[in-house]
């Protein structure tokens, strides 16, 4: 049976860490040395990170979050999230529990199993001829491409398809492509293309007498989509239909449609980070499928059906649960247990679904009351300490922009500065600095 996780969801963004670190500890079966990685106690071993870099002179921490509240596929989740920017760990949390609450679901499924590569030819001087040949050793190929991977082939994957384009240039000649086409199974899959495709680059030129260019994958996977829906019932209908409109405006404008899409890596790239996943690869998929059809287009859509909204993302989500760095570095292996995914294909649905949700996240704030009232409370945590506040200052602090926002519907660091400095002059006529300063 599903694990039930609302205990470990419940009120957890006003727990203190360390009460947060407890619950995540138990639900996940975390070690002491676990969490010593999590909270920095061990801190990120450079000569690991020379393994993976060249020229290391130290590492960059982001925040890692947990969004609470997801049933993705009737199973609970605690959803790791590497990211800097305020209100996106929120934002996901809330709009999960909004699901939730209206006794939604989240869905997801893949469609297809094959990755890219891609083997070049730049000018051909027989394409007919070329392909002739291709297609004449066709089993031959797949043979050899297969000897380059034969861990893969082993674990029921490995290289599976050929097909041949043929592309005109604009100096009239004709390119040619080869695409090899590999079930990755757990793997992302980048270096295991790339390998086959040089492998295959002697023989192709043997054989065809044709001159080949680059080899290399293609981050245009439309052989491997994951798909997510969701579905809520019971909308109120203005909040529905506001959100609908949101959609069409980014179906019908690109400008609109490259903000939507960003919000919607805005809960996928949190997820790919934390997993130890190649965030640009999944960034470049998604952009690219979005404008498959020649114009760019919102990667997931909203719609009332009766009272029903629904939301659906489709694209390219390709990720590995081994091979890069998702095994090597400590934090993106603690991520993974607290996920407690251990297929690649698990993780694109769900990385998948965060998209889809945080989207929607998006959408409901600004068809309704804007993004910048939640935006901005969040954000004043952030002006607090750019101001200077100390730790104890911070939640008088907060209350004063949180007050400031309300009024003047914004803040800025030089109005934090100025109310750093009243509760500094409020602070020095004693006061305890404690939150019930009342707002101006
Ligand atoms: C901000 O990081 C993301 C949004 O701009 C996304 C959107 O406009 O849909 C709020």
């Amino acid at each position: 049976m599903a694990e039930n996780l609302e205990h470990l969801f419940q009120g957890f963004s006003r727990l203190p860490r360390e009460e947060r670190l407890n619950r995540l500890k138990a639900m996940a079966n975390l070690s002491d040395s676990d969490l010593d990685i999590l909270e920095g106690r061990i801190p990120f071993d450079l000569n690991l990170a020379e393994s993976f870099v060249e020229n290391v002179v130290g590492y960059f921490p982001l925040p890692l979050a947990i969004a609470s509240y997801f049933n993705i596929d009737g199973r609970d989740l605690a959803i790791p999230m590497a990211i800097e920017e305020t209100s996106v760990v929120a934002a996901c949390s809330g709009n999960a529990r909004w699901i939730r609450t209206h006794e939604g679901s989240i869905q997801t499924a893949t469609a297809g199993r094959y990755i890219i590569g891609q083997v070049q030819f730049p000018s051909v001087k027989d394409s007919k001829k070329a392909k002739k040949i291709i297609e004449q050793r066709r089993s031959e190929l797949l043979h050899l491409a297969n000897l380059t991977v034969p861990g893969l082939v082993r674990r029921g994957g490995g290289v599976e398809e050929i097909t041949v384009r043929e592309l005109p240039r604009p100096d009239g000649d004709t390119m040619m492509v080869l695409h090899v086409y590999c079930d990755p199974c757990d793997a992302m899959g980048a270096n295991l293309i790339n390998q086959v495709c040089e492998s295959l680059k002697p023989h192709l030129e043997k054989w065809t007498d044709e001159k080949i260019g680059l080899c290399i994958l293609s981050n245009l996977v439309d052989s491997k989509i994951t798909r997510a829906e969701v579905r809520i019932p019971n909308v109120d209908p203005v909040v529905g239909h506001g959100i609908e409109e949101a959609s069409l405006f980014a179906e019908c404008d690109p400008y609109r449609a490259t903000t939507h899409n960003k919000g919607v890596l805005n809960g996928i790239d949190p997820v790919v980070i934390a997993t130890g996943n190649d965030w640009r690869a999944v960034e470049a998929g998604i952009h690219a499928y979005a404008a498959r059809h020649g114009s760019y287009q919102p990667i997931t859509t909203w719609r009332m059906e009766g009272t029903m909204l629904v939301g659906r993302f489709e694209g390219p989500v390709i990720v590995g649960s081994v091979g890069g760095v998702t095994k090597l570095h400590p934090t993106a292996k603690v991520c993974m247990r607290i996920l407690k995914v251990s297929h690649a294909e698990e993780l694109s649905r769900i990385i998948a679904a965060i998209g889809l949700v945080q989207n929607l996240g998006a959408l409901r704030a600004l068809s309704t009351e804007g993004i910048v009232n939640g935006h901005m409370s969040l954000h004043a945590a952030n002006l607090a300490i750019q101001a200077g506040a100390t730790d104890s200052e911070l939640i008088a602090m907060k209350e004063r922009l949180f007050a400031l926002i309300k009024s003047e519907k914004m803040i800025t660091l030089s109005k934090a500065k100025d109310a750093l400095a009243s509760l500094r002059g409020v602070a020095t006529h004693g006061s305890t600095g404690d939150s019930s300063i009342p707002a101006k």
